[in-house]
């Protein structure tokens, strides 16, 4: 690494928890693209789990996500062992107000002053110019945007698009834990949030309207239990009453034990 950057490439950082998908992937081909030296990272964070969460069954295929990566063509892989990353008298962590509040915040506490802690770290073990995220966790990508503005950090961060499977479901290394039944009903998520967007450019603008259209597809499917869905202002995640200009649908729901969360823009003028 240290000989590509003296060399003058721009090291483009992808952090990961591993358990590997296209969704991934497409974070290390947009920074291979963008001619990166590409540094991916695997860390399963346990800061950013809540006590009953899945941190000891999240899934760990480390030779399959070296072998994916590897296939992507990415220059270095950092799989540090929990202990390297938090020592035993570890007690600093990084604490983001205001978008960190809502939505995931409040039903996930303490999640996001995880992966704040856990990304200013990589952050500061491998010094990128640019770091990539994607757009499933859009909240995240605020929290780190927050962070990175206001700690003032040298790194430019870029957002790649939600990579879904071919029924719509979004990528994600849990979806592994649902049973056919479950991944048959997953597609709701998906599905209630093209409806919000078929919507809003048939012309509806009311948020009312919308969310009870949404929560219309997600009572189609029974198997499912609906932990929130807004319609928010992207940069602040308040609700919006009326989308007269971008806004941002987002959902989060229990498939069995499975968390899942999704979200799509809705834009009420026609895309050029
Ligand atoms: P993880 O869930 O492994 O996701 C790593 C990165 O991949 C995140 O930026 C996430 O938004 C992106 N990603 C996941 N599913 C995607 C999909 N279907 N399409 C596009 N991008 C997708 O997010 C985390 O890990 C952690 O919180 C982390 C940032 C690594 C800090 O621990």
């Amino acid at each position: 690494m240290q000989a590509a950057r003296r060399a003058g490439r721009a090291i483009g950082l992808v952090p990961t928890m591993g358990a590997l998908h296209a969704g991934h992937i497409s974070l290390a081909d947009a920074a291979r693209r963008a001619g990166d030296y590409v540094v991916a990272t695997i860390f399963v964070n346990p800061t950013q789990f809540g006590p009953n969460e899945d941190f000891q069954r999240y899934p760990r295929p480390l030779d399959a996500d070296l072998a994916a990566l590897r296939a992507a063509q990415v220059d270095l892989v950092f799989t540090p062992d929990t202990s390297e990353v938090y020592g035993p008298r570890h007690a600093t962590f990084v604490e983001v107000g205001g978008v960190s509040g809502p939505l995931e915040g409040r039903c996930r506490p303490g999640h996001f002053r995880g992966v704040a802690t856990i990304v200013l770290k990589l952050f500061n073990m491998s010094f990128p110019d640019r770091a990539y995220f994607g757009q499933k966790d859009y909240q995240q990508t605020l929290v780190v945007r927050r962070m990175v503005a206001d700690l003032d950090l040298p790194i430019e961060i870029c957002v790649c698009p939600t990579v879904r499977e071919a029924d719509g479901l979004a990528m994600s290394s849990r979806n592994v834990y649902l049973g056919a039944d479950e991944r048959r009903q997953a597609t709701m998520l998906y599905r209630g949030l093209r409806r919000a967007c078929e919507l809003v450019a048939g012309g509806e603008r009311d948020a009312a309207p919308l969310r009870a259209a949404m929560e219309a597809c997600f009572r189609e499917a029974a198997g499912m239990k609906l932990e929130y869905l807004e319609i928010v202002d992207p940069e602040s995640l308040s609700p919006v009453a009326v989308v007269d200009r971008p806004a941002l649908a987002v959902v989060a729901a229990h498939a069995g034990g499975t968390r899942l969360i999704d979200n799509e823009f809705l834009h009420p003028e026609p895309r050029i």
